[in-house]
């Protein structure tokens, strides 16, 4: 049995070289990094029109990897033309290779579907991954059945869609409770925060990383001037409290099963899917060499 205490992570979702540049003038600590189609996705578009040349999605994960030094997760597509119904095991399993031998530093981002939990089955744990799109316990489950290292709950797009900020809590301290009680080695990191409090909700209740947009920060950049950093540090001196069991292991056996979701978290997962993949289609963001 190890027991763990570590601080909570503060992770940046932005894949915008210029905004760790902002960050760092600031002195904001920078512990991870996610990216996903959307967000590359404006990156991209704003290097066409801003500066005029094109840029590849890796151009942009080189861009953040000469930057920075933390783990950056990269998301994968799963489908060869953009469409959910596509997806398909070997291909996110290719895509997650391309990432992993990329650089030791990223990490592979899954959504939370079944086809990827099939490649995550293939893969073995060969690399790290942040099983993302989390609506419902059931996919946490998932998650940590099949070696997630992270598994990201969408706590913003619940409460958007629900305003109520209930449910995203609960959806966050059903998992954290769950994966204490399983001994389980899965971090949480809590995603898809909208304002300053879903943080602060967050590290109360003890995930073990939060990702925050630049909105957010900029935001408490406006509201508390300098003292926005003293606020971030105050949350990185949170602790999150883990007992893990050195034998606890991936079990690869659990099916994905839609009609354990309510409605609304399949709503929010497929519509999840279908935003990254028509972003990433936008630009023509792709993680595979394209076919000459
Ligand atoms: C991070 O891993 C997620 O991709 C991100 O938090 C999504 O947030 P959004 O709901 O603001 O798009």
């Amino acid at each position: 049995m190890q027991h763990y205490l570590s601080m909570v992570l503060f992770s940046v979702d932005t894949a915008d070289p210029k905004d760790v540049l902002w960050l760092r003038e600031r002195g904001i600590p920078i512990d991870k990094m996610t990216t996903n189609p959307t967000s590359k996705s404006k990156v991209m578009k704003r290097i066409r029109d801003e500066e005029g040349r094109t840029v590849s999605s890796f151009d942009v994960v080189d861009m953040l990897l000469d930057l920075t030094d933390c783990p950056i997760s990269v998301e994968t597509l799963g489908t060869p033309d953009y469409r959910p119904e596509t997806m398909d095991p070997d291909i996110f399993v290719q895509e997650a290779e391309t990432i992993g031998k990329y650089d030791s530093r990223l990490v592979v981002k899954f959504p939370l579907v079944a086809p990827a939990l099939v490649a995550a089955r293939a893969l073995e744990g060969m690399y790290p991954v942040n099983f993302t799109l989390c609506f419902s316990a059931h996919q946490a489950d998932l998650a940590a059945d099949y070696g997630g290292t992270y598994v990201s709950p969408f706590l913003g797009r619940i409460v958007a869609e629900l305003e109520r900020d209930d449910e995203a809590e609960a959806l966050l301290r059903g998992i954290i409770e769950k994966y204490g009680k399983d001994l389980c080695s899965t971090k949480v990191l809590a995603a898809s925060i909208r304002n300053e409090e879903q943080l602060m909700m967050a590290a109360k209740y003890g995930a073990d990383v939060v990702t925050v947009p630049m909105n957010v920060i900029r935001d408490m950049y406006e509201a508390h001037g300098e003292g926005a950093l003293a606020i971030i540090q105050d949350v990185r001196l949170r602790r999150s409290r883990r007992t893990v069991s050195s034998l606890w292991r991936p079990t690869y056996s659990k099916d994905f099963n839609y009609s354990e979701m309510q409605p609304w978290q399949r709503e929010l997962l497929d519509a999840g899917v279908r935003t990254f993949l028509d972003d990433a289609r936008s630009v023509g963001y792709s993680v595979l060499p394209k076919a000459a």
